[in-house]
């Protein structure tokens, strides 16, 4: 595997509260209420100033039904980073700038010169800075969701590959788009690529799960867009209900060893996530 030297979780504290309130529908007033916290102090955790006790942060976590000992390591700054298992191919990440944040792609490769690619950044040019030199061949992209951070590099990247199409969620917009739905698969440069339909974050939007191909028993990898990302969910703007049914059904179709690829942030594990994750603990 290629360089894993861990970047900073997408979501703090004060992201994680604001996601869980809206899952729960409640008001920060009926938060702080409920949960019997002064609204000053959720207040300031949502800004990033974060100062709540591990009794408070018990009586949120409980509110909001979160994993109590995950919302303390993130309130700690602690969140647990796994060991990541060796995988039976290479993995690239490729991080690019977009706006104020920072959103992932991955490169996949079994020999080292043939890739296939997962998102595209948010533009060719942060594409072709972020790619590896030994790739010299494209054989697929897969796409988890049409927003522009993941997508921005797409017709660039098949321009310069000649490719004519790319495999994505169901959508009417793309013509070029090969539909990949629940549980359908295909096979490409030595890789079992299954997609998992997951709206909840877009209406458009899948996971794949990776396998080398052949290879029987249980998925490797999963590329989780942003439905799942270490320490948190993406933020449910299509459906929070479907965003959260998902991501648990996902998560237990996946070993404890399995590689978690998110579209921001750091890879983790579905052991860890399983363990940890405020939402799914
Ligand atoms: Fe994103």
């Amino acid at each position: 595997m290629s360089t894993l030297a861990a970047p900073a979780l997408e979501d703090e504290l004060g992201d994680v509260l604001e996601k869980a309130a809206r899952h729960a529908a409640l008001s920060y007033e009926k938060l702080a209420a409920a949960a019997d916290v002064d609204l000053s102090r959720i207040q300031d955790a949502l800004d990033y100033r974060p100062d709540l006790t591990p009794a408070e942060l018990g009586r949120l976590a409980q509110v909001l039904h979160l994993n109590e000992v995950g919302l303390c390591a993130l309130a700690a700054n602690a969140y647990p980073r796994p060991e990541l298992c060796a995988l039976p191919f290479s993995l690239h990440p490729l991080r690019m700038p977009f706006g104020i944040g920072v959103a992932n792609a991955y490169l996949l490769t079994q020999d080292g010169v043939t890739g296939v690619l997962f998102d595209t950044g948010a533009s060719g040019a942060e594409l072709r800075r972020a790619w590896p030199a030994s790739i010299k061949k494209l054989a697929a992209v897969f796409v988890t969701h049409y927003e522009a951070e993941h997508i921005g590099g797409l017709d660039d990247i098949m321009r310069d590959f000649g490719l004519s199409h790319f495999y994505g969620p169901p959508t009417g917009r793309w013509p070029r788009c090969l539909a990949l739905g629940e549980s359908q698969a295909v096979e490409v440069a030595g890789f079992g690529i299954t997609a998992l339909l997951t709206p909840g974050h877009a209406a458009e939007h899948n996971c794949y799960m990776v396998r080398r191909r052949g290879a029987g028993g249980d998925a490797d990898l999963l590329i989780s867009g942003d439905l799942i990302f270490a320490g948190s969910l993406g933020g449910g703007y299509f459906c929070c209900q479907r965003q959260m049914v998902h991501a648990r059904r996902v998560l237990e179709k996946l070993p404890d060893h399995a590689l978690i690829a998110p579209g921001h942030g750091p890879l983790s594990t579905a052991g860890n996530e399983r363990r940890f994750n405020p939402f799914l603990a």
